[in-house]
């Protein structure tokens, strides 16, 4: 980049010293005037051609965090942006990520305002993945104020009380492994259907009994993952950066405890930048619209995902929730929540690091057998009922 824009920098020079000079014989006020102009054409021209570019370079080369370069790229864009869709062209407009500057803050939220007539009650900030969006409806503030090692953040479904009953019964009623204090809490959106008042009451009397329910208002659905795992990660930011470890794991897993704090308290193990789980590398982004798994080019434009770890389960040093929550403001959100948070960890200039053994993030283990879950730290399950057999099962005295 430097290269390039010190090149820049003496082209300009060179040609404006040139016309000068051709021009000096004619007077040092037409020089000048002539000097200025020229210099004004051309500064045009260079922030075109950085703007033009940088939408292929940005994407795929992102410079390091925090670079003057990225920065005014960044201005040039959004300025470009607000031109581009005057009024908003349709909902993904509210999707584009822009520089944090005030001025372009609220611009989004003004475009958004005029696209989303029927979401009125949200005005969105950055893009609509963004937890500044959201707030929440049940909360727990204090349940970190003893400083747990690890906290297990579940995203489940507001209806799904069977796989939260069976956490709790399960890996989710651990509160100390190996001394380290470990901690379960579930988040869920808005309940929705026609019943929905009544769902929201009972999922208000199971928050008063166990205490372990994070609700926010955004609307609960598959598609909708990716703002769910970023309130996880806001809500960690906000309420619990004092924890050493998180781990955002679905409510169908299966966790080994014990081998997860080993893994965590080993001497190699960073306490800071680390991300690890089942690394996924050069997966292709899915275009075929039946898929779950489709994406529009139009939210994330390049063919293959940045490498990020599958969603099942993954876990991390807690320092990096705050950073992924400020990333997130730059990258726009797409409806792939592990590959987002890959993106948000790309932007950051961190690499996903592959477990001591990568066997042990397992997406299935096939025929049950007990040696393999003695030896896993995590593995998606069938259903709730599985989890609460196998645990059964592993636990038993030998
Ligand atoms: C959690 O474990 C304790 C023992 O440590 C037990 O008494 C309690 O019943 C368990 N809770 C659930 C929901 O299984
Ligand atoms: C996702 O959540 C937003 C915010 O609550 C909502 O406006 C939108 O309709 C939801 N989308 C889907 C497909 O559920």
């Amino acid at each position: 980049m430097h290269t390039q824009q010190d090149m820049e920098v003496k082209l300009l020079k060179g040609y404006s010293w040139k016309r000068c000079s051709l021009a000096q014989d004619k007077g040092p006020l037409r020089c000048h005037i002539k000097k200025g102009f020229i210099l004004l054409l051309t500064l045009t021209f260079l922030l075109s051609a950085i703007v033009y570019f940088s939408d292929f370079t940005l994407k795929t080369t992102a410079p390091p965090p925090g670079t003057w370069y990225k920065n005014v790229v960044n201005q040039i864009r959004s300025f470009y942006m607000s031109i581009e869709f005057p009024y908003g062209r349709d909902n993904q407009a509210i999707f584009i990520a822009s520089a944090p500057t005030p001025k372009t803050h609220q611009q989004v939220q003004q475009r958004a305002t005029q696209i989303s007539k029927q979401t009125t009650d949200i005005s969105v900030h950055y893009h609509i993945a963004h937890p500044s969006n959201y707030h929440y409806i049940l909360d727990e503030p204090d349940k970190c104020q003893e400083s747990p090692f690890l906290v297990l953040m579940v995203p489940v479904a507001p209806h799904q009380v069977e796989a939260r009953n069976a956490i709790r019964s399960t890996w989710g009623n651990e509160s100390t492994v190996q001394g380290k204090a470990v901690m379960t809490l579930f988040l869920v959106g808005l309940t929705g259907g026609s019943d929905s008042e009544k769902a929201q009451q009972q999922l208000e009397e199971e928050s008063r009994q166990h205490r372990d329910l994070l609700q926010s208002n955004f609307v609960d659905s598959y598609f909708n993952l990716t703002i769910k795992t970023m309130v996880i990660m806001d809500w960690l930011a906000t309420r619990c950066p004092q924890a050493s470890f998180s781990m955002k794991v679905d409510s169908d897993m299966y966790l080994n405890l014990e081998n997860l704090v080993t893994l965590l308290l080993a001497p190699n193990t960073p306490r800071q930048n680390y991300i690890t789980g089942m690394v996924m590398w050069n997966r292709p982004v899915v275009r075929n619209k039946n898929s779950k798994w489709y994406v529009s080019e139009e939210s994330y434009p390049e063919p293959i995902y940045p490498t990020y770890l599958l969603g099942m389960g993954y876990v991390f040093s807690n320092d990096l929730p705050e950073k992924i929550v400020e990333a997130s403001k730059e990258i726009k959100a797409f409806n792939i929540e592990d590959a987002y948070v890959g993106a948000c960890v790309k932007h950051l200039g961190i690499t996903p690091s592959s477990p001591p053994d990568p066997s042990q993030f397992r997406a299935y283990l096939g025929q049950y057998k007990r040696e393999d879950f003695l030896r896993v730290i995590t593995t998606i399950l069938g259903s709730p009922q599985q989890l609460i057999d196998i645990w059964k099962d592993v636990k038993r005295a030998t």
